[in-house]
């Protein structure tokens, strides 16, 4: 599987890109930068130095990827969605030493144009609905939409929503046993 890279993508020299992975127009990759297998990092796209990827992740167009934020492995960015990595900026007091760092856990979706807070981890296989603003962490499987964001359900890991409470079957077969404030994979 070969590496893609488009002639206007910057890679820094020492950037690590995994196998099969593709870099489109206009997309600049810092050089610590980790990147695994198999993934898309769409148009005007920025991965900064302290930044770790997995395999099969979607960065769809117009997503910065900053200092302190590490996507699992299949974690899907909508377009123009956004990361921070300081919590109060001033622009007159410098902050680098204190970033807060971001972590998205496997399978988890980010929609499009969505921010989210830094210091806030977002557990495997959440859905964040588009334009939403999430400021703290987010449960597994949680469906969360609106500004500030609020849990409106839970998503299955094929993307549909997951209807009905207690022991739930989805329509493509899996099954979740799911509470007030929690929903896991059940045999
Ligand atoms: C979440 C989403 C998948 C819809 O899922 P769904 O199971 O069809 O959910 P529904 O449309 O039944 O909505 C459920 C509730 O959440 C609300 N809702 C859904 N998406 C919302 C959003 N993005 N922002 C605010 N509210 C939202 C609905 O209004 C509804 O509210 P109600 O129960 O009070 O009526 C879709 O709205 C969404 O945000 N998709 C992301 C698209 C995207 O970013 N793609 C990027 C790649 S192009
Ligand atoms: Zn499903």
């Amino acid at each position: 599987m070969d590496l893609f890279i488009h002639p206007t993508a910057i890679v820094d020299d020492g950037a690590q890109i995994g196998a099969g992975s593709r870099v489109w127009h206009w997309t600049h990759v810092s050089a610590q930068a980790k990147i695994g297998e198999r993934c898309s990092l769409g148009q005007n796209v920025f991965v900064a130095n302290d930044v770790v990827i997995g395999n099969n992740v979607k960065i769809q167009n117009n997503v910065s990827v900053y200092d302190a934020v590490e996507l699992d492995d299949e974690v899907f960015c909508g377009p123009s969605m956004v990361f921070t990595n300081v919590y109060n900026p001033r622009s007159a007091v410098p902050r680098k030493n204190e970033y807060r760092r971001t972590k998205v856990h496997r399978g988890a979706t980010l929609g499009a144009n969505c921010t989210v807070v830094c210091g806030a981890t977002i557990g495997e296989y959440a859905f964040i609905g588009a334009g939403a603003l999430v400021r703290s962490d987010v449960l597994p499987y949680a469906l969360m939409v609106g500004v500030p964001a609020k849990r409106k359900g839970w998503m299955c890991q094929c993307g549909e929503r997951l209807r009905g409470t207690g022991r739930t079957v989805c329509t493509c077969g899996l099954a979740y046993q799911t509470t007030s404030d929690a929903c896991e994979l059940a045999p």
